[in-house]
């Protein structure tokens, strides 16, 4: 198959897509229990990519069972750490080994242009697992001096251990597919937990390529199921299974809201990764240059479809209209394309239902008074694609300004008072990431230290690392992804106390 650009397709790719897909459960390519399977769409063409088997409540208590099993008995459990950091790490060389195999399905289930797919999404990945890797030998515990005051003179040996919190259930996004399944996967597998997988039903593919990759590594049966299928059923059943010992989340605030509630049955740990609404602060002795370039990533990085896209773009008044004019010129020389020409800077949306909520967004701001400098519209009627689009004109009460719009839509605000920047950067239900621009580095710090956000980058913009932890204040999640602390969300402490004398 060679695309609509003329790329030709690596042919595992093209052979990939071509028949219907199967799920993992227990070590097996297994169909649905009732048999029915799902079309996934390329964003590109709107066209259907192919087929894959639509998972339900059924098969969710397959793969919970498999998991269970692998948990309980399973040789996992009994595997030293050495081992399993092993396989691990084979996982991420394997990865690495199919790069531009990955690359191009991610770019064909994701609409993202294929550069960014090799360059970022894909290595990141492997490199996740490799850091995850070296964690698995290094979970310890500590020894405790205990003085316990009714049992004088008595004498105890006290330590903990780390011991993996069981069976999890981890539900992923759509806009870094492999990614997202590595962040959730990696510390996991170190800690020594089972998984059940379910990827997002938009972009399933490269979940399942990256289950015969588990395989072919050498994990356990039941270690790592993948279940494809949709939210409300697969996702929902997940989420609730009693035998599920902990839920990790990333998507929407709304369903996280979801997903809390499904877990109240049983009490199952919960993390979750959601929304934001991240402020991008640009002062005026910041280098401007450099400001404007790293607003426009922060915002038109994967097509605004992140969580920590900066697009509240704060800006000081000295320099605002040049900013605004720096961004939207960047803005309008962004080529809008399908992800696997190579020309392309920003692809389709992810969905039609993104392309409608994200221009309904874009409206909902014309209509309340805000104005777009560059963009606003879709780009031609075939595929999901949006212009980039900076709005001015914007108040902070307006829907455009306080709700997640999740697509390549920036707001740039004026403020005037650097003191009272921080109340307005802060005044938002989310608080994911914030941005600082300045060469002042008090002023960066001390401005670093009153946001309320999970990650704070000066003089940068979307910089990830497997040990740089990630995850949000307030609404935007519970939790940490990567770094050590994701190893905390798959571990539960074990305090041992002996009595010796
Ligand atoms: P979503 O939250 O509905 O979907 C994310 C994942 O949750 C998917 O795997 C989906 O199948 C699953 N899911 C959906 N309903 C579920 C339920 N009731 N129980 C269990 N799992 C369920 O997000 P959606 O609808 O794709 O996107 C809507 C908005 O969510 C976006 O516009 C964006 O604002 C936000 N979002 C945020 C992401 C992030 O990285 N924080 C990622 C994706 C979406
Ligand atoms: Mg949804």
């Amino acid at each position: 198959m060679s695309s609509a650009s003329g790329v030709q397709l690596d042919s595992r790719v093209t052979e990939f897509v071509a028949r219907p897909r199967t799920m993992f459960i227990n070590g097996q390519w297994v169909h649905a229990a009732s048999g029915k399977t799902f079309d996934t769409y390329n964003p590109a063409t709107g066209e259907v990519l192919a087929q894959v088997a639509e998972g339900d409540a059924e098969d969710i208590n397959r793969a919970v069972a498999a998991a269970r099993a692998a948990f309980d008995t399973g040789p996992w459990r009994t595997m030293t750490a050495s081992e399993r950091g092993r396989l691990i790490w084979k996982l991420g060389d394997l990865i690495e080994e199919h790069v531009a195999e990955f690359a191009e399905l991610e770019t064909l289930d994701n609409g993202k242009p294929l550069t960014i797919s090799r360059a970022a999404d894909v290595p990141l990945a492997a490199e996740l697992f490799r850091y995850m890797a070296g964690w698995a030998t290094k979970l310890e515990g500590s020894t405790i001096p205990l003085s316990v005051p009714y049992t004088p003179g008595a004498i105890y040996h006290a330590y903990t251990v780390r011991e993996p919190v069981g069976v999890v259930g981890q539900i992923i996004p759509w806009n870094f597919p492999l990614l997202m399944a590595a962040w959730k996967l990696g510390p996991a597998l170190a800690a020594g937990c089972t998984i059940v997988l379910k990827p997002a039903e938009q972009t399933p593919l490269s979940a399942l390529r990256l289950g015969e990759l588990i395989d072919e590594a050498g994990f356990p049966p039941g270690v790592v199921n993948v279940v494809t299928g949709f939210g409300e059923t697969a996702g929902a059943a997940l989420a609730a299974h009693p035998d599920v010992d902990k839920v990790a989340f990333t998507g929407s605030t709304e369903v996280g809201r979801l997903i809390v509630h499904a877990a109240a049955g049983n009490l199952k740990k919960v993390t979750l990764e959601l929304g934001g609404k991240s402020p991008n602060v640009v002062f005026a002795d910041s280098d401007v240059d450099r400001a404007i370039a790293g607003a426009a990533s922060a915002i038109f990085f994967n097509h605004g479809q992140c969580c920590c896209a900066g697009s509240r773009l704060f800006v000081e008044r000295s320099i605002f209209d040049r900013v605004v004019e720096g961004v939207s010129d960047a803005a309008s020389k962004i080529k809008v394309g399908p992800g696997l020409d190579p020309s392309t800077d920003m692809g389709p949306l992810v969905s039609e239902e993104q392309l409608n909520r994200v221009c309904g967004f874009i409206d909902s701001g014309m209509s309340d008074g805000a104005r777009a400098v560059v963009g606003g519209k879709r780009v031609g009627d075939k595929g999901y694609f949006v212009e980039p689009t900076v709005l001015v004109d914007t108040s902070d009460d307006m829907k455009v300004i306080q709700e997640e719009i999740f697509g390549p839509v920036v707001a740039a605000i004026p403020f005037e008072d650097p003191s009272q920047l921080v109340a307005r950067a802060n005044d938002s239900v989310y608080g994911l990431a914030a941005g600082i621009w300045t060469q002042d580095v008090a002023k960066a710090h001390a401005v670093a230290a009153q946001l309320r956000a999970g990650t704070v980058w000066i003089n940068c913009y979307n910089i990830f690392d497997a040990a740089l932890p990630f995850g949000g204040y307030k609404q935007s999640g519970w939790g940490r992804e990567m770094g050590k602390e994701a190893l905390e969300n798959y571990t539960e402490t074990k305090a041992v106390c002996a009595r010796v004398s």
